[in-house]
């Protein structure tokens, strides 16, 4: 499986790397979950909380991931391992923290986590920094596996449109069309296997022929696609209720909970904390501005995500449902909503509307996975062919369990049994088990290590030198003459002036660590804020 040096492949150009990467970002954590946790969490003023929050974390993030894969030009392993200077020890303090955590953990009884504690250690000891690249190889199979089966879905549900065999009109039969498809495990595994063999397809073309084409045709297709629906949704009857749900917030209805839920959403949202934007980055060239492009990828995700909002609340509420219904909200709510417009297109709009989160789907599970294939060709000399093949396999696999148990553990109680007696509690099912495992802690615990890794390892000054390539115009620009208008006023610039490139320092040191820890602990459960 060797493979000899050969000059790594780049984007062709700006708009195919921002395209792709916004195609990253842009997925079911838009289309399908933020318009959910949004209904869930009250509407118009979590959608100000939830910029806030990737303003603040989320940008500075994403100008990390892109610049340490760029300057590395390499996997996100072999990026963390060139970019640390000698010096190992906090991570040695980290893995001896890890190791006595372990040990308690053991004493009371909780085997599972003390052996992941232990195992973690022992990688922190064994390979430093590079723990937090080793992510982008792990994360992927949890992540996918849950991202495949509702991918399935979303082909299933496609041709279920198409054949007509969305046509319910009320609740209860949407409901159970759609407990009857997912618990019936023949089409459902078909069909995710269908999405994983389509996502392994086109990363099989590598980055320029592969990614960057589909990325170039399938996004204008998306934009197309929404822009569509959201006209169809705001003039049926009643919609009117829907907009100004979004527009009008309510400030009565933000809890601590609501600002930790935005922060937990901007993270997934935006493919942050597990390499994949490092990934991205690494076929980056060096004349690309990275400050301009993290804002456009920022900019085009928040943007679907509040189209996504804007398609669907209207629709919802001209249905006289609730916004909170959760997370069947896509699959039942939306083909129902169609079918009640009386045109008998109701099939027709529910064709499109599952193949367009298909599409955005698609472009996203390409880079969960691509992150764990590129690792294997840089790191571990596979050829992009092998390395494609065996991580879609085994991601399939692990999606395989997860699609046979949607709702329930019933067919996979062995399993239960031993997660039951290693972690004490468990989820509902496999698939809601990849789900938590990944969101809430994989993630956060990537972007902490990715923040702490830029602002106190690699440091400041060799991320500023890297951003600057190429877009110096803009990292030196003094702050408030940005604002002002006057960024070109030669009197503005001057060395104590608040440079956009001190902000970022300040938000990747500081603000963005923090926010996330207690994203963390929040998630983890030992932060309370009522
Ligand atoms: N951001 C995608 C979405 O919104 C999901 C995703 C793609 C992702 N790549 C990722 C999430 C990497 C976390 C990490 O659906």
């Amino acid at each position: 499986m060797k493979e000899k040096n050969q000059v790594r492949e780049h984007w062709g150009g700006s708009l195919g790397f921002i395209l792709a990467a916004a195609g990253s970002a842009i997925g079911l954590g838009n289309l399908w979950k933020f318009p959910y946790v949004t209904g869930q969490n009250g509407g118009g003023a979590f959608i100000l909380v939830y910029l806030l929050a990737v303003l603040v974390i989320g940008f500075p993030v994403m100008v990390c991931e892109i610049s340490i894969g760029r300057s590395a030009q390499s996997d996100a392993i072999s990026a963390f391992q060139k970019l640390s200077t000698g010096k190992s020890g906090v991570t040695h303090m980290l893995g001896l923290f890890l190791m006595l955590g372990a040990c308690g953990l053991f004493c009371f009884g909780k085997y599972g986590l003390a052996g992941i504690f232990f195992l973690v250690a022992l990688v922190i000891f064994r390979f430093g920094w590079a723990t937090v690249g080793i992510l982008s190889v792990v994360t992927p199979f949890f992540i996918l596996s849950f991202y495949g089966t509702v991918g399935g879905w979303t082909i299933a549900y496609f041709f279920k449109g198409l054949f007509q065999q969305l046509n319910f009109t009320d609740a209860a039969s949407a409901e159970q069309t759609f407990a009857t498809f997912a618990d019936s495990f023949g089409p459902a595994v078909f069909f995710q296997l269908l999405f994983m063999g389509i996502t392994g397809s086109v990363i099989w073309f590598g980055i320029k022929n592969g990614i960057e084409l589909a990325s170039k045709f399938l996004m204008p297709l998306l934009l197309v696609f929404i822009l569509i629906l959201i006209m169809r949704s705001v003039t049926l009857p009643g919609a009117s209720a829907g907009i100004s749900y979004l527009l009008t917030p309510d400030f009565s209805q933000i809890t601590p909970h609501s600002f930790l839920a935005a922060l937990g959403q901007a993270f997934f949202s935006l493919s942050l904390g597990m390499g994949a934007i490092i990934t991205y980055g690494s076929y980056l060239d060096s004349e690309k501005n990275i400050l301009s492009s993290s804002l456009m990828i920022i900019v085009a995700d928040t943007f679907f995500a509040l189209l996504a909002g804007l398609a669907i609340f209207p629709a919802v509420m001209a249905m006289g449902m609730e916004p909170s219904a959760g997370a069947g909200l896509a699959f039942q709510v939306m083909p129902l909503t169609f079918n009640s417009i009386g045109d008998h297109l109701g099939w027709l709009w529910s064709a499109i509307f599952f193949f367009l989160i298909f599409i955005a789907a698609l472009t996203s599970a390409i880079s969960i996975a691509e992150g764990c294939v590129t690792c294997l060709i840089d790191h571990f000399r596979f050829r992009r062919k092998n390395a494609v093949f065996w991580t879609i396999l085994l991601a399939s696999l692990f999606g395989v369990f997860c699609s046979i148990s949607v709702f329930n553990w019933n067919r996979l109680p062995a399993l239960q049994k031993a997660l039951v007696w290693a972690f004490g509690a468990s989820d509902n099912s496999l698939f809601d088990l990849m789900d938590h495992f990944s969101s809430n802690y994989l993630l956060p615990l990537g972007g902490l290590g990715i923040s702490l890794f830029v602002g106190w390892q690699w440091g400041m000054r060799h991320a500023l030198t890297e951003l600057r390539k190429g877009g110096s115009e803009v990292t030196d620009i003094n702050f408030f003459a940005l604002l002002a208008g006057l960024k070109d006023d030669p009197l503005s610039k001057g060395t104590h002036s608040l440079t956009l490139s001190l902000i970022l320092g300040i938000l990747i040191r500081f603000i963005s660590p923090i926010s996330v820890i207690l994203v963390f602990l929040y998630n983890i459960g030992w932060l309370s804020l009522k």
